[in-house]
């Protein structure tokens, strides 16, 4: 099972596939952000990799990273846009306390949303 490390909050396994948004939820119990519901509209759901970053990017994710302005920010990605299929590290840097939000946003769904293109960054 591919390994998740959060950083500050620990290490965990989490099912091969899972998208990592959820992963940082059900696994890693952060309070994550993710107003959207996870269709790669808000970027609430951001995370810094510190390690393994995905090669491959959503159409999706690349074009909301683009109009926002965020995506040669090294390590920005977005965690509604990626599964986990590898051992990553990530630091969460957008996390509902201290936001001022009144929560998280609706869950996102199992599969990414919307459905992926698979590209790169
Ligand atoms: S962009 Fe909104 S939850 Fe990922």
């Amino acid at each position: 099972m591919p390994k998740l490390t959060v950083e500050e909050a620990g290490q965990f396994e989490v099912p091969p596939g899972k998208r990592l948004v959820l992963a940082l939820e059900d696994e890693a119990k952060i309070d994550q952000l993710h107003a959207c519901g996870g269709f790669a509209r808000c970027t609430t759901c951001r995370v810094e990799f510190i390690a393994g970053e995905p090669e491959r990017m959503t159409e999706a994710e690349k074009e909301v990273l683009t109009v926002r302005g965020l995506i040669d920010t090294p390590g920005l990605r977005l965690s509604c846009q990626i599964v986990c299929d590898h051992d990553m590290t990530v630091r969460a840097i957008s996390r509902l306390r201290g936001s001022g939000r009144a929560d998280a946003g609706a869950r996102p769904e199992n599969q990414i949303t919307p459905p992926a293109v698979w590209s790169t960054k």
